[in-house]
């Protein structure tokens, strides 16, 4: 059997130049992302959700401290966008494919199973359409389709929720959630919905540039949407 890959950040600061003044957004945080788990990560809006997402993904470095995993292959981190960028030169279809092209497969296989993630976010009706045609939320599970391509050991999904109607929301949180279950992935889902977030095993919350379990607090949000309707 495989060994358990983890994904750990370690004392990890992240600062940006805003606002004529060096601000910290993370810091000094550190833990353990499991894989075969789901997460959720919620916090503020400029709390830094992207910002770890983004060098947990490898795609900007820390000012300082580490990513590391027990064992990197090109293909093991894949990050969906908040805003999904598709090639716009490309169909539906050729989008997706070129992902699984890109990492190897050959192009009859990757578009037997770009076929049938097309169907799993239901937009095999899209397959032969410019991307330009496709609505925001379209957009958002085609990216989410081309993810899935290669089997991620962890995946990352930036608010991908964020655009969609609550029906088709929480068709693709069961879809994730049924290949993380399948493929024993590591699943990290920022979202701003309780809802969502509770669908998840491991809730986090990002305060002060720090991650914090907070499982009673998604109790009261939900008791709040109960009793006053608010989302
Ligand atoms: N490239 C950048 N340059 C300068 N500042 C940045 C950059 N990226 C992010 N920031 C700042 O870092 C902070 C965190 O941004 P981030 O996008 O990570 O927040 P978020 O939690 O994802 O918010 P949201 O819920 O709105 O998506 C914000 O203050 C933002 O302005
Ligand atoms: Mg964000």
């Amino acid at each position: 059997m495989k060994e358990t890959l983890y994904l750990e950040c370690i004392s990890l600061t992240k600062s940006f130049f805003i606002d004529n003044k060096i601000q910290p957004v993370l810091t000094s945080l550190t833990y353990s992302f499991k894989q075969g788990v789901s997460y959720a990560l919620m916090g503020a809006s400029g709390s830094g959700k992207s910002t770890l997402m983004h060098l947990l993904a490898g795609i900007d470095t820390p000012t300082s401290g580490i990513i590391s995993m027990n064992d990197f292959s090109c293909e093991s981190i894949v990050l969906v966008f908040q805003s999904p960028y598709l090639i716009k030169e490309l169909s539906v279809l050729e989008n997706i494919v070129l992902a699984g092209t890109l990492h190897g497969k050959n192009k009859k296989e990757s578009t037997e199973q770009a076929l049938f993630l097309l169907d799993s976010v239901e937009l095999q009706h899209t397959a032969h359409w410019d991307v330009g045609a496709l609505s925001g939320g379209q957009k958002q599970r085609v990216a989410l389709a081309r993810a899935l391509i290669n089997k991620p050991r962890f995946l990352l999904a930036d608010e991908v929720t964020g655009n969609l109607d609550t029906h088709t929301g929480n068709a693709i949180i069961s879809l994730l959630l049924t290949f993380q279950k399948k493929w024993n992935m590591g699943l990290l889902i920022s979202t701003h919905n309780p809802l969502v977030a509770e669908k998840m095993e491991i809730m986090l919350i990002l305060k002060d540039g720090k991650l914090i379990h907070n499982e009673k607090m998604i109790n009261q949000t939900q008791e709040r949407t109960r009793e006053y309707g608010i989302r």
